[in-house]
């Protein structure tokens, strides 16, 4: 390491936007950049995002957060990248250029894709292997969507000219040279949401691939998510900087946020809401309806693991009634509105946008609003909206309690919607916890950083992560048991007319 090298930077390329962010040995931030792409829907439960536009976005965010905090590359003891999971791109080896655009994990195309793969054997068949069930969500269905419905792409795949990779290795690949001797790496934490790595190998399964019909030589070399990959070569002005860590973007908040203990446990609410709760070094298979996934893993150490609850819309459902309704001009104003109203009024917000993920896992779901009366108006909209991500967080505790018999004592949280002190205290009152948020919300990208930091010895072990964290805010429970139990009996009988409309 740079012996003068005062700060990390970290790359947090997320569904909506992509941003750079420079941290100190406090874990404080000291500078950020930040900008958002486009989000593509040619279809109906379509999502897409043009790769080309985040590296770009990537390099221009990379060299203004080093502008802005005054430092050069000599200054940054390494880079870490966190990303958006399962959004999924194939790439011409040779040239650099994408087949086709991102298909983002929020995409829905390949639900008759993953039934056939399922056949009789049923969505868990790949289960013990991959702790997933078989759906739209993950990477392997999207490969083999681009691989059937791209002209010529299968060829090309067969005849070696081109790569797979999670938005963590089109990033590493660019950033360490691209066509001129890129790296193709992915980490543990990423490549376990393909469907395609082997959780107690963590290697790719040969007969997953073979069966998805996906050939091997497109795949990353699976790296830990804290070891010294790589050089920077080409991103923004970070030439020369050791690329030190890769973290799925959930994985990395959970690093942010110290819990590095089994039993510890995070919310983060971004686009969508994603609990995970650290397992330790076996892999617990959920009956609940949960996913198993690699947590992270520090160079040679053992792999830790953790049990998912991924909810696909959450803070996403604000950008809708900002976007698709114009409801509201910016995502804060759904609190000011929903504040006016003294209650739900009787409405309830399904936002089964992506079908259901976790714990129901219901595909053929759809979003739906319940409850309205001449009564209701977007005061009572933008309550249920706030509300609906509060109810699907008890749903995935309750179910992470019935797979590990642990009861939650407190609630720790982060991302954007965490400043939103109405869903806060709505939380803490539907799940009868306290709720508790750190001072640094950017788990995520710090997260990332101190994986990377680790790597390179600027931090010197998991100790001095945990002593960072400080506690920044904490809500307690008001709502009385009657009314919490009549709400979310409520919130029950309306996921139920979501069902069977896809
Ligand atoms: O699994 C999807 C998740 O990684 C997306 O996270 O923060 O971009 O909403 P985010």
């Amino acid at each position: 390491m740079n012996p003068d090298a005062q700060y990390v930077a970290a790359i947090d390329q997320g569904t909506t936007s992509t941003r750079a962010m420079i941290f100190d040995r406090d874990g404080s931030v000291v500078n950020s950049e930040q900008l958002e792409h486009q989000q593509i829907f040619p279809r109906a439960g379509w999502v897409e995002h043009d790769p080309m536009e985040i590296w770009r976005n990537t390099r221009r965010v990379a060299a203004a957060a080093l502008a802005g905090a005054q430092v050069g590359p000599d200054g940054i003891a390494a880079c870490g990248i966190t990303n958006q999971r399962e959004t999924t791109v194939v790439w011409d080896r040779h040239t650099g250029e994408p087949v086709y655009n991102a298909i983002v994990w929020q995409d829905t195309r390949t639900d008759e894709l993953c039934r056939e793969l399922a056949g009789d054997a049923g969505v868990d068949r790949y289960r013990e292997r991959t702790g997933l069930p078989l759906s739209t969500y993950f990477a392997g269905p999207k490969i083999r969507w681009i691989l059937d419905n791209v002209q010529g792409v299968r060829a090309r795949a067969e005849a070696g000219d081109l790569l797979f990779g999670t938005m963590d290795s089109w990033l590493a690949w660019h950033m360490t040279g691209g066509v001129d001797g890129g790296l193709h790496v992915t980490d543990v934490t990423n490549a376990s949401r393909t469907m395609l790595m082997n959780l107690h190998t963590l290697q790719w399964d040969s007969e997953i691939c073979a069966e998805f019909g996906i050939p091997e030589s497109m795949l990353p070399t699976i790296h830990s998510s804290s070891e010294v990959i790589g050089q920077l070569r080409t991103v923004g002005s970070l030439p020369d900087v050791p690329l030190g860590g890769i973290l799925g973007d959930q994985q990395a908040a959970m690093f942010g946020q110290a819990c590095l203990e089994p039993g510890e446990a995070k919310n983060t609410y971004g686009t969508g809401n994603f609990l995970l709760l650290n397992t330790g070094t076996e892999p617990v298979l959920s009956k609940h309806g949960l996913l198993t996934t690699v947590c992270y893993r520090l160079g040679d150490e053992p792999a830790r693991y953790a049990l998912e609850g991924s909810i696909a819309v959450t803070g996403s459902l604000v950008q809708w009634l900002r976007d698709n309704l114009g409801i509201i001009d910016s995502a804060p104003q759904v609190e000011e509105l929903a504040r006016q109203a003294d209650d739900n009024g009787g409405v309830y917000f399904v936002p089964a946008f992506s079908g259901l993920f976790a714990p129901r896992w219901r595909p053929d779901a759809r979003g739906v609003i319940v409850g309205l009366t001449r009564f209701a108006d977007r005061t009572h909209i933008s309550r249920a909206v706030l509300e609906a991500s509060a109810y699907q967080t008890r749903e995935v505790i309750e179910a992470m309690q019935a797979d590990s018999g642990v009861s939650l004592q407190t609630l720790k949280v982060d991302g954007g919607m965490v400043v939103n002190d109405l869903l806060m205290q709505f939380q803490s009152d539907i799940l009868d916890v306290p709720v508790v948020r750190p001072v640094v919300n950017e788990t995520t990208a710090l997260g990332a950083a101190y994986a990377a930091g680790l790597a390179v010895g600027y931090w010197s072990g998991t100790d001095e992560i945990r002593a960072n964290w400080a506690h920044g805010g904490q809500w307690e429970p008001q709502m009385p048991e009657a009314e919490r139990s009549r709400l979310f009996d409520g919130w029950n009988r309306a996921v139920t007319h979501s069902f069977d409309l896809a």
